[in-house]
């Protein structure tokens, strides 16, 4: 096959995440520009067990780089945890004519491609696409910057509220697994205490820090915790707390609106370049790998790695996080 005649299949699957249009809009683009035909898929795998695909040109990703969410629409996709479900995804590619696959998403996404691949032999690329920044070989996925910074403006506003009734706002960030998100939030928020999955809480540490904030006249203070940390959630930990210290506390999820708004400008770069590198990956004939940025560099990951290796949070900011609570 002439490499530049080739079909490629595009998906968005997952959480979605702002900067995914950017990604959709690099691979379409660089896709058209090389010569290949570009189908979109909608709802990640749900929509490619159905068929639902629609050839996509220059012009269908117009207007969209500043958009939040994902013009493909997304899923998250039970029967694809099945062979029989891959095995009629499988189908409905070749029946359309697809070559390649393009996935837009975490860590489980490149699961199921990656199974699809072994299973069916569909050459298959990743672009990370989460506000969890979970996924090894890129320094970060494409939508946590702005996600950091969608949860850094509530963090601000709870801060003015916090500090007028002299209260403890014990905020909770998203993370499904992991603390990058709520390291981050908490560094830039300036919170007293960052609770993440990684590391073990320390409850009294957090009381003692209180206790200190209180008697050194400090009127407010702000708690991170990631949504996956393993204390038991948001509210044991403040109840937990509040049983400890004569504090008036208040709790805030501020959920799923960390997942919309328009991209900051890093993650519409960073989409534009991982949707591009995705298409020159397949291009030069290379497959079952993600395309991520490392040291402002793109580099290529065998998919596997991307689940099978830890991303630790960094050691600096960790460090740096102990140094400046208080
Ligand atoms: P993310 O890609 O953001 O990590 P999920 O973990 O929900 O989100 O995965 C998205 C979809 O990918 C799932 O709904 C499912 O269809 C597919 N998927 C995830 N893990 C696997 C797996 N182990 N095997 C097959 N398909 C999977
Ligand atoms: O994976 C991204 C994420 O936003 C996680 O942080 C969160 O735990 C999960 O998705 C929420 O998923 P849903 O939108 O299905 O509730």
């Amino acid at each position: 096959m002439n490499d530049n005649k080739r079909t490629i299949g595009l998906l968005t699957s997952g959480g979605d995440a702002p900067g995914m249009n950017a990604a959709i809009r690099g691979v379409v683009r660089a896709a058209v520009q090389n010569g290949c035909q570009l189908v979109g898929i909608r709802d990640g795998y749900t929509g490619m067990l159905e068929g639902q695909f629609e050839p996509m040109a220059i012009r269908s990703v117009g207007n969209i780089i500043q958009r939040g969410g994902t013009i493909l629409g997304t899923s998250r996709c039970m029967a694809f945890y099945q062979p029989e479900g891959r095995a009629q995804g499988a189908e409905q590619l070749r029946r359309a004519g697809i070559d390649n696959l393009i996935v837009i998403g975490g860590d489980g996404s490149f699961q199921g491609a990656a199974k699809l691949h072994e299973e069916h032999g569909i050459p298959v690329v990743g672009i990370p696409g989460t506000i969890d920044n979970d996924c090894y070989g890129t320094d970060e996925t494409i939508g946590f910057d702005t996600a950091v910074n969608t949860a850094l403006d509530g963090i601000d506003r709870l801060r003015d509220t916090a500090e007028s009734h002299g209260r403890v706002f014990f905020v909770e960030v998203m993370g499904r697994r992991t603390g990058h998100l709520a390291l981050e939030v908490g560094l830039a928020g300036g919170a007293i205490a960052i609770l993440v999955p990684e590391i073990e809480d320390d409850l009294e540490s957090i009381v003692r820090l209180l206790q200190n904030a209180q008697e050194q006249g400090r009127k407010s203070s702000i708690v991170v915790v990631a949504e996956g940390d393993t204390t038991g959630g948001v509210f044991t930990i403040q109840q937990q707390v509040q049983a400890r210290i004569n504090v008036d506390s208040r709790v805030t999820v501020l959920g799923h609106l960390q997942r919309g708004g328009a991209p900051s400008a890093r993650d519409r770069v960073l989409g534009g370049r991982l949707g591009a590198a995705a298409v020159h990956a397949i291009l030069a004939g290379r497959d079952g790998c993600m395309v991520g940025e490392v040291c402002g560099h793109i580099v290529e990951t065998p998919l596997q790695e991307t689940w099978e290796r830890s991303k630790p949070l960094s050691a600096e900011l960790v460090n740096l996080m102990y140094e400046l609570s208080g």
